[in-house]
């Protein structure tokens, strides 16, 4: 019976491997098959099967490589991003006198609650990272011009919301580092001509920072962001599917198909390599790699929980958590003010690439001016990350003195609690409730 049992299995793997081996979809249709995905009512009506192999044996052009999972891994950051926020949403009190003792409590109580807060933490940063190297593959391959000049714009758009994302988020622990880090940055803003006045008031919903900014800031973080970044992220992979890839550079000056057709690019290379499994499983080693990066640095290098903030005391030091913080005090410590501006308008002008730079020419020895602005601005991007690591820790600019505080309400006297930003409610101790259940006063 047991020797039976044995060689049947053993018979249905080998099966399975031919299977595997004779088609290259077959293999992934089989094991969903297998456990009973796809069968059934589900798929007579939606025909999911169809849609997956259609989808797997998707032909991408033979010059796709490694390169081009770059914008996958910026894709599974994201995820990563997505889920450990829900799980973290599970146990964060959105209140200023409750926001830090719950990031306390999920760090210290909750099981591997510390392990999902530095995931998030850790790939808040990678994020930013990969998809500027993302970009720079599609730039320096010339892959933003037309007809793909509409992406490299949605592209830039989840940048400005990958970007906005860390800054909501960067307030959230509401310590010290939190607190006044968002107070500097948010006091820089003001100081923009123009709109910056009016925008810090949106956002700050108060004289300064307080609870009032946390709301603000956490419902721009976990509910309006999300909705836009998902919007903008189905555009993205929509315009990518009917654009197709861009053909390699060295086919140099090539006048690109400009379509209006909604039509799927299916045919356009049917020379090319199929999705699965060269693109996928390339896909599938680079996840590992990036999943194994950012839990180790996850659990070698976690995110300390600072003091409580405190609107009434500058703190002796701010500790930098997210990389472009350590950007921005490079740029602000190290060059300036006006270096600040200047780093932002080269940023601008690769945005608005796609809109002077419309020549069919795709070879980059023939861009003199796109490789100088390009490489400018990443090694730029680069060098400025690692000197502001060294300033991780800070004292506040001198715009945080005493002048700040002082535009403040004199704080109550010690033991008042201040209306918002009071110490967190202590629940009653057993004893009391007991009491008060009892009608006791
Ligand atoms: C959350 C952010 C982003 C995600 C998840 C994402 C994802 C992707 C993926 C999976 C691809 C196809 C494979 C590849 O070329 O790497 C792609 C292509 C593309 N991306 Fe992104 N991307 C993001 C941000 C950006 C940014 C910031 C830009 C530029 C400013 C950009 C411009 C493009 C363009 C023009 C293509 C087409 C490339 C080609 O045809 O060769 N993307 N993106």
């Amino acid at each position: 019976m047991l020797r039976r049992t044995v060689r049947a299995v053993g018979q249905w793997i080998v099966q399975f491997w031919a299977d595997l081996k004779a088609s290259t979809d077959a293999s992934l249709l089989g094991v969903a098959r297998f456990v009973g995905l796809l069968y059934g009512p589900i798929d007579r009506r939606l025909r999911i099967d169809e849609a997956l192999r259609k989808a797997l044996g998707y032909r991408l052009p033979s010059h796709v490589g490694w390169r081009h999972a770059l914008g996958g891994i910026t894709y599974l950051l994201f995820i990563i991003l997505v889920v450990t926020g829900v799980l973290l949403a599970f146990y964060y009190r959105p209140s200023a006198q409750e926001a830090h003792p719950s990031i306390q409590h999920l760090v210290s109580q909750v099981s591997f609650g510390w392990l999902i807060r530095d995931l998030h933490v850790w790939a808040a940063s990678l994020i930013v990272l990969a998809l500027l190297a993302h970009m720079a593959r599609v730039l320096f391959d010339a892959a933003y011009k037309p007809p793909r000049e509409t992406n490299w714009l949605i592209g830039l758009l989840l940048l400005v919301v990958v970007l906005a994302f860390g800054a909501t988020g960067y307030l959230l622990p509401w310590d010290q580092w939190a607190y006044w880090t968002v107070t500097e940055v948010l006091g820089a803003v003001a100081a923009l001509p123009v709109l910056g006045a009016a925008a810090v008031e949106v956002l700050t919903g108060d004289e300064f920072v307080s609870g009032a900014t946390l709301s603000r800031f956490f419902a721009l973080h976990v509910i309006v962001l999300p909705w836009i970044a998902f919007a903008l992220l189905g555009y993205h992979f929509t315009l990518i599917r009917r654009r197709g890839i861009a053909p390699p550079k060295e086919t140099g000056a090539t006048r690109a198909p400009w379509r209006l057709s909604a039509a799927w690019p299916e045919d356009e290379t049917p020379d090319g390599v199929p999705f699965f499994p060269n693109h996928l499983l390339r896909s599938l080693i680079v996840a590992v790699m990036v999943l194994a990066v950012t839990v180790t640095l996850a659990v070698l290098y976690p995110r300390p929980v600072g003091e409580l903030a405190d609107p009434y005391q500058v703190p002796d030091e701010l500790v930098s958590t997210w990389v472009p913080v350590d950007v921005s005090l490079a740029l602000i410590r190290y060059v300036g003010p006006w270096g600040f501006t200047l780093f932002t308008l080269l940023g601008v002008s690769l945005a608005l690439l796609p809109l002077f730079d419309r020549r069919p020419e795709r070879r980059l020895r023939q861009r003199p001016v796109v490789a100088a602005l390009g490489l400018t601005f990443f090694l730029g991007f680069a060098a400025l990350w690692l000197a502001g690591r060294q300033l991780r820790s800070v004292p506040p600019s001198a715009t945080l003195g005493q002048d700040v505080l002082e535009e403040r309400v004199v704080p109550p006297a010690p033991g008042v609690p201040l209306p918002e930003l009071g110490p967190t409610p202590q629940r009653p101790a057993p004893a009391d409730s007991a009491a008060r259940a009892r009608g006791s006063p």
